[in-house]
């Protein structure tokens, strides 16, 4: 069997989800925090280590303002009246991205983490404002700066996941067979899992089941 420490989700289809029953993409995004609560509890059952959640890409920028808006809404709701939860049930909370919103937010997510940060049992990474491609790039620039070599070592310790083992579950939801600009680099040997259900409809059994059939798979890692 194999072992299980970190499960990384692409959480799409909240928009669609919406618009299909009640007319309102908005609707889907506050839906799919449920998925998210539920995957928590998944995680914490199944002694996963890590859980990293694609929340807000790079790109994500090119929406509607109000459509961000009330994402950044959602998420200081969330934070807000989850943090004492999350500090009570030993969770830490680790934004990946470059944390370039409103002051408001940024202090949130800065406290987030810092009252969070000596917890142990899960560790949630929330991927905001975040994009693969230019998390390397970063990386990379600031090997230059320090004169360092350009090694697999010296990267990995430059990207926002530095100390966070590579995830062995790559979920995406929404049915779309796409990467989307995340994670490329440590997903280089992930098991990757595409789900046909919108992120809203997304449960806890479903969850369980990717987990399962991930235990058997026959992992090579170029071998034989
Ligand atoms: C994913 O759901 C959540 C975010 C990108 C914030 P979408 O909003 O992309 O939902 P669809 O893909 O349009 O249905
Ligand atoms: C990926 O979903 C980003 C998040 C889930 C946050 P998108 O809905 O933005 O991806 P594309 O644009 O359809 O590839
Ligand atoms: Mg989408």
């Amino acid at each position: 069997m194999n072992p299980l420490n970190h499960v990384a989700i692409i959480m799409d289809g909240n928009g669609r989800w919406g618009l299909k029953n009640y007319n309102s993409r908005k609707r889907g995004h506050s839906e799919g925090l449920k998925t998210v609560e539920k995957i928590i509890k998944g995680s914490i059952k199944n002694k996963i280590n890590y859980l990293t959640l694609f929340a807000f890409s790079t790109e994500n920028w090119k929406r509607p303002k109000s459509e961000i808006n009330y994402l950044f809404h959602l998420l200081e709701s969330f934070l807000k009246n989850k943090i004492d939860e999350l500090k009570k049930n030993n969770i830490k909370l680790k934004i990946l991205g470059e944390k370039k919103f409103p002051k408001k937010i940024i202090n949130l997510l800065k406290k987030s983490e810092f009252i969070t940060k000596n917890n142990s049992q899960l560790q949630i990474n929330l991927a905001l404002n975040y994009g693969s491609k230019q998390e390397i790039i970063s990386a990379i620039k600031k090997l230059n700066k320090k004169k360092l070599n350009i090694t697999e070592e010296n990267i990995s310790n430059f990207l926002y996941t530095k100390y966070i083992p590579d995830p062995e579950i790559l979920i995406r939801t929404g049915n779309t067979k796409r990467l989307s600009n995340f994670l490329l680099w440590q997903i280089s040997y992930t098991e990757i899992f595409f789900s046909k259900k919108l992120w809203p409809d997304f449960n806890e059994k479903d969850f369980e089941k990717i987990i399962k059939q991930f235990k058997k798979i026959k992992r090579n890692f170029g071998k034989i």
